[in-house]
């Protein structure tokens, strides 16, 4: 597998503490200049009398110490680093995307994670094994058909086929799942940022990993100008996680992926970024 980041994970995991705290330290500057910078603003607004640019800048101040420090720090440790994914020789490889929660994402996970590894160098062929009776994935492939996309994997109802495919794409139904019915090397468990998903999804992942099961739980639709979604992350720190885009719904309204190019939907290049480190995070777990 070929990586494009300095150093090993082990390197860079021996660094961890100091370049957090070096982080830590940044951030908090930067917010300290950021109330600064806002405070003075609040004073031209109040000398000017404008009333609505002081009530904004008392909406950015109320944020500016908790969350913007947070934001920075995982803005820094977190996400966007650079993918790592491209290139890699994904071969053989195969996923369950399963929760027992329903709408936590599973499909939108599943399709744009089939198209991303569909795009690998080596052209793998790739197969998305729509096991939900919603049918979402062939409701999906369906209307990219109508609207004259092309869908550059193949969707299918079961996985009769899977032999004939490098890559292997589980979309499951909600609901409580026997692990020894899981037949791929990975699953992946996307969770909402909430106590009961969260208690649900680590019950799940607590059955299959008793059951041998190699599992990832990914937070998704998250909500970086809250305050409770960046401290939910604070149990993933260095994982990746999907943030709430339009993007997602977009794309998938139009039969299409976060892959489509010139769709002017706005969002895509992040939305790409944190597939990427989800295809990575996949990928090496698949492989430890
Ligand atoms: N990162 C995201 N940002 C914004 N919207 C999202 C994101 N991920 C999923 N969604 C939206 O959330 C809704 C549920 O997604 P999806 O159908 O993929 O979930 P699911 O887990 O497959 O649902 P079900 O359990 O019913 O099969 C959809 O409207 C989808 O567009
Ligand atoms: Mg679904």
């Amino acid at each position: 597998m070929r990586r494009k980041t300095a150093g090993s994970s082990a390197q860079r995991g021996a660094n961890d503490g100091d370049q957090a705290s070096a982080w830590e330290h940044a951030a908090e500057q930067d917010a300290r200049w950021c109330a600064a910078v806002v405070c003075l603003y609040r004073c031209v607004c109040i000398a000017s009398g404008d009333r609505r640019g002081f009530r904004y800048g008392t909406r950015l101040t109320g944020r500016s110490w908790y969350e913007n420090v947070g934001m920075y720090q995982y803005q820094q440790t977190h996400t966007y680093l650079p993918p790592r994914s491209r290139g890699v020789q994904t071969m053989m490889f195969s996923c369950s995307v399963w929760s027992p929660k329903g709408g936590v994402g599973k499909s939108t996970l599943s399709i744009n994670l089939a198209a991303r590894l569909a795009l690998e160098t080596s052209r793998p062929r790739v197969l998305l094994v729509d096991l939900d009776t919603q049918q979402s994935g062939r409701t999906w492939a369906a209307q990219a058909k109508q609207c004259g996309h092309t869908v550059p994997f193949d969707v299918a109802a079961s996985d009769a086929q899977a032999s004939a495919y490098d890559i292997v794409i589980f979309d499951h139904a909600p609901g409580m799942l026997d692990a020894s019915a899981l037949k791929s090397q990975v699953t992946l468990m996307p969770l909402l940022p909430s106590f009961f998903d969260a208690a649900a999804a680590i019950k799940g992942q607590a059955d299959q990993v008793a059951k041998g099961r190699r599992v990832m739980l990914l937070p998704n639709r998250l909500e970086m100008n809250f305050a409770s979604d960046i401290a939910f992350l604070a149990g993933f720190v260095g994982k990746p996680y999907i943030r709430k885009r339009k993007a997602y719904q977009a794309t998938i309204a139009r039969g299409l992926t976060i892959y489509a190019d010139k769709s002017g939907i706005r969002g895509l290049h992040e939305a790409r970024r944190e597939m990427d480190n989800t295809i990575d995070a996949l990928i090496d777990l698949a492989a430890a």
